[in-house]
């Protein structure tokens, strides 16, 4: 893929954006609900695929930005530096959305990369649109399942933080499976978090909040910011409007924030 842009002078030229490794052949995303790993390993995805409504502005955005502003998920690891154009602390963010808080908390936080990972094509469309509108330039974007990502595009110990804001809750007990927030995912999260790094995760679901609880408190290489479990909201994370709906429902918010040891 070529990153280069006359309009991002910012972006690097490196016609494999970054990717330090010839990538072996990767099957596409597909529509099956399990993935299986190079190892023959398999997880259970935590998204279905579903035709979503996509607006004429979205898919727009997303025929014209997608080849300047995202990295192709390839089994390599991503060299950051040169997927950003500078070396700076880079952030992952598993399931952006719309891609509303993604934008603020990059433009409040200028010295630091944000690495989006996001499946649905709506939601790519208008992050595109917003890092357009806005001419933010410390965002990329892998649409692509984030557990394959963080398997095998980010280094160990290379990632300031993690965020994963409101992850689809699953609140059927059958479908708790198809949680993001569980062990062999978070144990393999904080394994690329570098040490001192932190993982922050929010939800309005109690349910969830309390699985997220026990299965951070049970990654040993964590360790919990807050004495009381759950954390207040950080100044850099907006109300976002998944929270908003929550709030008006009457569900709480949950935030937890964990170092890596
Ligand atoms: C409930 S939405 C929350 C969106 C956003 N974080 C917010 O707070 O508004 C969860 C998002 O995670 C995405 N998602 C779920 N599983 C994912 C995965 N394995 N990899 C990438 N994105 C995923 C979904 O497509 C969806 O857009």
């Amino acid at each position: 893929m070529n990153m280069t842009s006359p309009q991002n002078p910012d972006l690097p030229s490196d016609p494999d954006g970054g990717l330090q490794a010839p990538a072996s052949a990767a099957p596409a995303a597909g529509n099956a609900a399990t993935s299986t790993a190079p190892s023959g390993t398999s997880h259970i995805r935590s998204f279905v695929h579903r035709r979503a409504h996509i607006t004429p502005g979205q898919k727009e955005a997303l025929d014209r930005l997608l080849p300047q502003w995202s990295l192709p998920y390839r089994r390599a690891t991503l060299d950051f530096s040169k997927a950003f154009g500078r070396s700076a602390p880079t952030v992952l963010e598993i399931g952006f959305g719309m891609g509303e808080t993604t934008q603020k908390i990059a433009a409040a936080r200028p010295e630091d990369n944000f690495l989006g990972v996001e499946v649905f094509n709506a939601g790519v469309g208008a992050m595109l649109k917003l890092i357009e509108e806005t001419g933010q330039t410390n965002i990329r974007i892998i649409q692509h399942d984030a557990v394959e990502v963080a398997r095998d595009m980010i280094a160990p110990d290379s990632l300031a933080g993690v965020h994963i804001y409101f992850p689809d809750p699953w609140p059927k007990n059958r479908h708790h499976k198809r949680r993001l927030i569980q062990p062999p995912f978070i144990a393999l999260l904080a394994s690329r978090i570098a040490p001192g790094g932190y993982i922050h995760c929010a939800t309005d679901w109690e349910n969830y909040a309390e699985q997220m609880l026990a299965v951070l408190g049970g990654e040993p290489s964590l360790a919990n910011t807050s004495s009381e479990g759950y954390a207040l909201r950080p100044d850099f994370r907006p109300q976002t409007k998944f929270e908003t709906r929550g709030l008006r429902l009457g569900h709480g918010v949950w935030d937890l924030i964990f170092t890596r040891k």
